[in-house]
Formats: structure tokens, C-alpha cells, sequence
């Protein structure tokens, strides 16, 4: 028989008796419709071509196989469906070793545990992270993977959807052995002819014991269940995931199979699933912007942090972590020794807990030095600036930026509100100024919104973004407004959940409602979490801009005029005896709602929880298509990888542009009509809102660039 031709997606070639067949299916070798076909025409040509005594299964490229084609989801499934195939290498008469490098996720090892034999190289990563995307390994990967590694590991790799490392992976029994070298082609040949030469013949995993102590498997399934229950509440494919595992218990394998298909297909249904994996995507697609992709980013091996504060403090521990060495330049010598204790104290925290050697923090801390001298910036790649949020300071502290730095350094802010447009225009060098808004804790928080004032040049966002990268975080492109995207568009939902909250729904009804919806927190212990007195400090700032006609909400202030911040003062919407991290209704603060309702005039009424919500959502979506149409956001799914990484949006749902999809913008806008009959001037509907409805198109429709 002829070997297929080289620009197939599976090719087979014969070396000696072995079949080789290769997936090679760019950029991570995805199962696609193709490359199914492809594997089942060689499993035909393995048991039809009395040449061939063992198949190897390998993957080009940097990956074995990362699992189904995620795009083909939503679509018609096209035969045949991977759990044949999987079905059929699992059958075959000869043996099927599977040669593993990169990734071997979901469907991808799916077909090595379908394979006789596995053989791993030291860069391997294995696992089955379905649930990341909605889903449950769909190719008999709820049945094989426990009777491999028992029913506990399989559950803890399928319910975390984390990778196993090579070694972890031999340990556990997912594979058979370790290569030697890095030459995955080399190994799996010869382990192949290895098994040839020893007459070993197929070993199937569909007759390993990992499930043989049925009493251990049963116990392993109610732990994973009462643990899901609690973790996973919100959540559907975790828990079809645990019922799939208790079917290979009960069912014989084959009907078990045909269970775990149709518990996939309830998955592939399921709106979570359409969420997560709009995620996926979009926070792929964040950093695919014009600048990134004109410009070259510029050198970036030392970074200078103005501020050494909660904010400056957290960008240096977060450069440092990337192996970046940092300067630090504070007022005095008392605020540098307090930034430096700033930093400190986060890695004698990893000490304390053991997550850090005593060793590991000095060399760490030798990276990082201080100064109250700005010329020690005179050789960093990058300043960030993180020092009071008041315009002039800000601007007094470019100009010395623009004194001492080197040509070309870029000058970054890491303003919450302030126009940065104008910064720019304080100095000599507007090209070089951006704006760098991390989320506190600077050190933890992945949203980093990277802020695009009108004269910077294109190089310098590169370089915002390749900081990005090296930081691990994810970077947003937003432009210059008051709060960019994300502050400006929770300003307004804010704005609506006051209101709600004087209308008759207490702060404790709303904060359920949002938590039900599968928020970790709702909107009032969040502010006891972050200060009360911060937002106090804001809506003082903005009194004397305010349209005198809008609401205006006074309980927050009545809060605050009692020193009621929150959590560090033991009491804000919530009390916290005893410093207490979970606060308890407090009767007083509604006493005052009450008091402030009356002042206003307004005759308390009921809100339903999906009512709190409509308007919630309304008003987030709303401003979220203000800031698209606007150009703050590149496209809606900007909005969405916002709210997921900066502000705990429910990752199931995809963001609330995609959500807003999802429920339909009809019916949004018909919601923001309908309240706008009592309050037009809050409730005014986006012009591109209403231009989508009018059209019949969605936000997703924006997202297509
Ligand atoms: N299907 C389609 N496209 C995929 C893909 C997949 N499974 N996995 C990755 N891609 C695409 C990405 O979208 C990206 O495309 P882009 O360049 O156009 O943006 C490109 O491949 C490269 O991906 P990354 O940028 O993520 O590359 P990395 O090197 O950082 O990471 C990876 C590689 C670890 C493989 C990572 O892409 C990943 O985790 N992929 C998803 C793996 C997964 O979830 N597999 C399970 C799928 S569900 C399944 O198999 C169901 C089965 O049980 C029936
Ligand atoms: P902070 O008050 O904790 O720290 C500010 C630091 O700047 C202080 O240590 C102060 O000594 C120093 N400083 C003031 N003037 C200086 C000068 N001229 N030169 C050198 N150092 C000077 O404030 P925080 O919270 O760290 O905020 C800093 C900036 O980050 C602000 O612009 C704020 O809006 C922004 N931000 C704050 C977030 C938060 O959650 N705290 C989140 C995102 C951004």
C-alpha cells in the first residue's frame, strides 16, 4: 500500500513493521473532522496490511495531540465521532503504542489511553481539562482514565482539569515509561519494536483494574461528589463528570460509553458550555490588537516602580516574580523603607507558609532596590508610577521622569481614573507616556488593562504587551475615559444596585442575588473587602460634577460619615466581630436604608432575585456597549475578558457581552426601556444596543475582526 500523501493532516509511513502514524495538524494538532477520518483510514490500514505488526501513534509539531477541535463545538458533529475512533484504536489486533511530547489534552489523550502502550518524553503534559470548557472527556476518557489510575486520580484530574507532568504521569500509571531522550520519534520506535520483540500483543485499557476495589472507587465518588457540591454549586459538567465515573462502576464498559456520550451531548448543550469556551477564545484574542501587530516592542530588561504603596508594592513583587530587576523611588527615606517592607512582606509570607525558601526570597530581594533619588531611573527600560491618585503629583512625577530617563524608556501610569491624555501632554516625550492599570493585589490580579492615550506610538503597546506576557498577565486594550473599561462600566452597575437597594431590596438580598448568579462576592461586601472609604473618596471628587437631575444614592455616605469602612474597621454593610473575614447582617445598616428611603420619599417594594439581576445586568451591558461604540474597547469580548480577570464575572457565562447574547439583546433592551420609564436619565439605551437589535445582530457579530 502506498504512504499517504504529505500534506494530509494524518500521514502513515512504514519503518520496518511499525506503522507510523503521524498527526500533523497546526498549531496543536486538534481533532478536527480530518484528522479523525485520518486516524480511523490508518487503523484500517493497520489491520488490513499484513506489513504492519504495531502502529505508533506521534503528533508534528510541538504537541502530541491537544484534544477535540474546540471550534467544531456548536456545530453539527461530522463522523466519525472521536469515541469510535478511540473505540477502534482500542481494538486493534495489533499493538498501538502512543508517543507523547507537548500536550496530550482531553480528546488528545484520550486516543493514548485508547493506544496499548504509552511512553512519555520529560516535557509531556498530560490531562483531561474538559471542565475548564463545560464539558467531560467525551472518547471514553470518564471510563479508561479510572481504570488506569484508579477512580480518585481520575476524578482529581478530571474535575481540576490540571496538567500531569511526565513523571507524575508514570507515578499515577497514565503512562507505561519515561523516555531517556527528548527524541520522541526514536523512543516510540523503539519501544515499539521493543514490545514487537518480546511478542507483547495489545493490552487494552478497557481491562485494567484501577477500579477493582470497588469500596475505594465508591468512597473516591462520594468524596468527589460532596466536595463538587460545595466548590461547583453553580456549575453542571463537574458534577456529570462524577456520574460518569460511578457508571463505569455499574455498567458494563460499552454501555457506560454510550452514558458518557450522552452526558457529553448534554454539555455540549448547555449554555456554560458556549460560555467557557467563548473565554477561551477571547482571551486568546485580547492580545491580538493593531499595535501589537505593526510594531516591534521595545527592550524591557529593568523596570523602575514610582510609589511603593499597596499598588507600587504589588507591581514590583510582580516584576520581580517574572525575573525582572526593579527599582523602587519613593518621597523620603521612611516611604522607601516602608515600600521595601511593602514588597518584604509578601515574600516572608511565602516563607511563613513554606511556599518559599529563606534562599529563594534573598535572590529575589537582591533584584530589587530602592531610592528617593530619581536618577537612579536613569538606565530602566520602563517606569511605572504609582503614587497618589491626584493629578498634579502625577504630573510632577513625569516631570522628573521625563528629566532623568533614558531616550526611549517608556513612562507608564498606573492611574485609576485620571485622564492620562493629559499627562502626556505635561511632558517632552507624549509618545512614550501609556497607561498601566493593574488590579489589587497587583501581585495576584491577571487583569491588566493597558491604557492607549491618543500620541503614543505603536511600539510602545507592544511593549505594554510583551510586559504583559512576562508578567503573566491578561492584557486588555482599553482608551482613555474616566475609569477606562472596567471602573466606568462597574460605576454604572453600582449606580443600579443603589438604587435597587433604596427602591426595596435590601444590600443583602442584592449581594445573594449576585452571588446566586455565581459572582464570589456580591457588590456591597466587596466594597467592605476593598474600603468603603475609597469609593467615599471618589463620589467626594465627583460632587461637583454630578448632574444635580441624576439619583444620587446617599446611604453609602451615611455608612462612611460613621467611620464604617468595612473589614479593617470591623463594620461597613456588614459587621466582622472579632475581625472576622465574613461579615453578618447588620440591623442598624438597614435601619439606615430605611432612614434614607423615607427622607426620599420612597415607598419600599419587592424585587425577585432574577429582577435584581435583569437590572444589574441591564446596566452593565448597557455601559458596556456605550464603551465599545466609543472605541474604549476594541470589540464587546474585550468587555468580557475584563469582567472576568479584573472583576470575578462568573467565568461560566462568558462575560456580559457574551451573556447579554445569550439572553438576547431584545430582551435587554426591552428591560432598559422598560426602566427607563421610571428613571430616563440613568437608564438611556446605548445607541449600538439598539442599532444590533434593529439589525437582528449580536455582539459576537463585533468580535469577527
Ligand atoms: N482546538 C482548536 N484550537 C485550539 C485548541 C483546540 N483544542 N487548542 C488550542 N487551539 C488554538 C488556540 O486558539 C490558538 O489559536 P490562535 O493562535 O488562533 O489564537 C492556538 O491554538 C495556540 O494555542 P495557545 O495560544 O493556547 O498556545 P499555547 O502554546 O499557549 O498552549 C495548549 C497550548 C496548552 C494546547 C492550549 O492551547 C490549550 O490548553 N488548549 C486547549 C486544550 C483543551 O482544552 N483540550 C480539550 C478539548 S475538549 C475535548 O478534547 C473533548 C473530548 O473529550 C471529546
Ligand atoms: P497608596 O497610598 O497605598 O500608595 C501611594 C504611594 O505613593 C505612597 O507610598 C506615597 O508615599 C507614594 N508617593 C506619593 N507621592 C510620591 C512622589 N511624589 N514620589 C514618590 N512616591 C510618592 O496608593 P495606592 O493604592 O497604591 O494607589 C496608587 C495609584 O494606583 C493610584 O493612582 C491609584 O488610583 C492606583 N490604583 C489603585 C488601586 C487600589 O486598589 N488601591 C487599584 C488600581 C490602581
Amino acid at each position: 500500500m502506498a504512504n499517504t500523501p504529505d500534506e494530509q493532516v494524518v500521514r502513515t509511513q512504514l519503518h520496518g513493521k511499525v506503522l507510523l502514524v503521524t498527526v500533523d495538524n497546526p498549531p496543536v494538532n486538534a481533532l478536527g473532522a480530518a484528522v479523525r477520518r485520518g486516524l480511523q483510514d490508518a487503523m484500517e490500514r493497520a489491520e488490513t496490511d499484513a506489513a504492519v505488526a504495531a502502529v505508533l501513534i506521534v503528533g508534528a509539531g510541538k504537541s502530541f495531540i491537544a484534544g477535540a477541535d474546540i471550534r467544531e463545538f456548536g456545530l453539527p458533529p461530522q463522523p466519525p465521532l472521536l469515541t469510535d475512533v478511540c473505540k477502534r484504536i482500542e481494538a486493534s489486533r495489533k499493538p498501538v503504542v502512543a508517543a507523547i511530547h507537548g500536550a496530550a489534552l482531553g480528546g488528545g489523550l484520550e486516543v493514548a489511553i485508547a493506544a496499548h502502550y504509552r511512553i512519555a518524553v520529560a516535557n509531556a503534559k498530560l490531562g483531561l481539562p474538559e471542565v475548564l470548557l463545560g464539558l467531560l472527556p467525551g472518547a471514553g476518557g470518564t471510563q479508561r482514565a479510572p481504570r488506569l489510575v484508579g477512580a480518585a486520580a481520575a476524578l482529581d484530574i478530571m474535575l481540576t482539569g490540571r496538567h500531569v507532568g511526565a513523571a507524575d504521569a508514570l507515578k499515577l500509571g497514565l503512562i507505561d515509561r519515561l523516555a531517556r531522550s527528548d527524541d520522541t520519534l526514536a523512543e516510540g520506535l523503539a519501544y515499539a519494536q521493543e514490545l514487537l520483540a518480546a511478542h507483547a500483543g495489545p493490552r487494552r485499557s478497557r481491562d485494567a483494574a484501577g477500579l477493582a476495589d470497588v469500596e475505594a472507587s465508591r468512597a473516591a465518588i462520594a468524596a468527589a461528589r460532596a466536595e463538587q457540591g460545595k466548590k461547583a454549586k453553580n456549575l453542571f459538567s463537574p458534577h456529570r463528570i462524577v456520574d460518569a465515573v460511578e457508571a463505569a462502576l455499574d455498567k458494563p464498559f460499552d454501555e457506560a460509553l454510550k452514558y458518557e456520550r450522552e452526558l457529553f451531548m448534554q454539555c455540549l448543550a448547555s449554555p456554560q458550555r458556549a460560555g467557557l469556551i467563548h473565554a477561551f477564545f477571547a482571551e486568546r484574542d485580547v492580545v491580538k490588537v493593531p499595535e501589537a501587530a505593526a510594531a516591534e516592542p521595545r527592550a524591557l530588561a529593568r523596570i523602575g516602580v514610582v510609589g511603593g504603596g499597596t499598588m507600587g508594592a504589588g507591581i514590583a513583587v510582580s516584576a520581580l516574580d517574572a525575573g525582572l530587576p526593579v527599582v523602587m523611588v519613593e518621597r523620603d527615606a521612611a516611604s522607601i523603607a516602608r515600600g521595601q517592607a511593602n514588597v518584604e512582606k509578601v515574600y516572608d509570607g511565602l516563607v511563613a507558609k513554606g511556599r518559599m525558601t529563606p534562599e529563594a526570597k534573598a535572590k529575589v530581594m537582591a533584584r530589587f532596590s530602592g531610592s528617593t533619588d530619581y536618577a537612579a531611573f536613569a538606565e530602566v527600560d520602563m517606569v511605572i508610577e504609582a503614587v497618589f491618585e491626584d493629578i498634579e503629583v502625577k504630573k510632577a512625577v513625569f516631570q522628573e521622569l521625563d528629566r532623568v530617563c533614558k531616550p526611549g524608556a517608556v513612562l507608564a501610569t498606573n492611574t485609576s481614573y485620571l485622564d492620562i491624555d493629559a499627562i502626556a501632554a505635561s511632558i517632552s516625550r507624549p509618545q512614550d507616556v501609556i497607561g498601566l492599570h493593574f488590579f489589587s493585589p497587583a501581585n495576584i490580579m491577571k487583569l491588566l488593562e493597558i491604557v492607549v492615550p491618543a500620541k503614543v506610538s505603536a511600539d510602545v503597546v507592544a511593549t505594554a504587551f510583551a510586559l504583559a506576557k512576562k508578567l503573566r498577565k491578561v492584557p486588555v486594550r482599553a482608551g482613555v475615559c474616566d475609569g477606562f473599561i472596567g471602573n466606568r462600566i462597574l460605576a454604572v452597575y453600582r449606580q443600579a444596585a443603589d438604587h435597587l437597594m433604596e427602591d426595596g431590596a435590601s444590600p443583602y438580598a442584592i449581594d445573594a442575588a449576585v452571588r446566586n448568579f455565581g459572582y464570589p462576592m456580591g457588590p456591597f461586601q466587596v466594597s467592605d473587602l476593598a474600603g468603603g472609604d475609597i469609593g467615599w473618596a471618589t463620589r467626594k471628587r465627583k460632587a461637583a460634577t454630578r448632574d444635580p437631575k441624576a439619583r444620587y444614592v446617599q446611604v453609602a455616605d451615611r455608612i462612611c460619615e460613621r467611620g464604617w469602612f468595612g473589614q479593617k474597621t470591623g463594620r461597613g454593610w456588614y459587621q466582622y466581630p472579632q475581625g472576622a473575614r465574613t461579615g453578618v447582617e447588620d440591623p442598624e445598616v438597614l435601619a439606615i436604608v430605611d432612614a434614607e428611603r423615607q427622607r426620599a420619599g420612597i415607598t419600599p417594594r419587592q424585587f425577585t432575585e432574577e429582577e435584581i439581576m435583569r437590572r444589574y445586568m441591564a446596566a452593565m451591558v448597557n455601559e458596556g456597549a456605550k464603551v465599545v461604540a466609543e472605541g474604549i474597547a476594541l470589540r464587546p469580548l474585550d468587555v468580557d475578558v475584563t469582567f472576568l480577570y479584573g472583576y470575578g464575572f462568573p467565568r461560566f457565562r462568558g462575560g456580559p457581552m457574551a451573556y447579554a447574547d445569550q439572553v438576547g439583546l431584545p430582551k435587554i433592551l426591552d428591560d432598559i426601556q422598560t426602566f427607563a420609564k421610571e428613571d430616563p436619565l440613568f437608564w438611556q439605551p446605548a445607541p449600538l444596543l439598539v442599532q444590533l437589535v434593529a439589525e437582528g445582530r449580536n455582539f459576537a457579530s463585533l468580535n469577527k475582526s
